[in-house]
């Protein structure tokens, strides 16, 4: 037996404008999506924006739901929208923001376990490393790919 270690490298940010100009701007667009939440249940805002190979930058909110499974996620509904219309265009970065009531919070938003699999298979798809983005009041969170939030990733069918 031997003892293994998996390193997680990640760039840490103050303030967006620190970032290169490409994820100020993924930033920004992630903000925006952020104001159009509909989250009357949990009053949790989330926004994300993918941006595509082309430059292109797709955005989603989480969009909620009385009978609550049918919600989405705003990482997947903006994943999905990119797919669904952009079938052919790697996605190379997503950035993601949320807050309660729509107020930033202070410590970024993570993903849930469901959206980091679908950034995953998105980024396999796009045959194109894709960054992630973390966006929180007081730090910004940068990976350079999917497998840095989502180690040992299942792609095994
Ligand atoms: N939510 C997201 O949109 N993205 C995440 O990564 C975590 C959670 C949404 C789902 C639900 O509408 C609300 O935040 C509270 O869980």
């Amino acid at each position: 037996m031997e003892e293994k270690q998996i390193v997680i490298s990640f760039q840490e940010y103050k303030d967006i404008s620190e970032m290169p100009q490409e994820d100020q701007e993924l930033c920004t667009a992630a903000i925006e999506a952020m104001s159009k939440a509909y989250a009357p249940y949990s009053h949790f805002h989330v926004g994300a924006a993918v941006r595509l190979i082309d430059g292109k930058i797709v955005k989603g909110s989480n969009q909620e739901n009385a009978a609550y499974p049918s919600g989405l996620c705003a990482e997947r509904t903006a994943m999905f929208s990119a797919g669904a219309s952009y079938p052919d265009i790697p996605m190379v970065s997503i950035a993601v923001v949320g807050g309660e009531g729509g107020v930033i919070a202070r410590s970024p938003a993570t993903p849930c376990g469901a959206c980091r699999q679908v950034m995953a298979q998105y980024q396999t798809r796009g045959g194109h490393d894709m960054s992630v983005i973390l966006i929180g009041a007081d730090v910004i969170l940068k990976f350079k790919k999917v497998d840095d939030i989502l180690p040992l990733i299942f792609d095994s069918i």
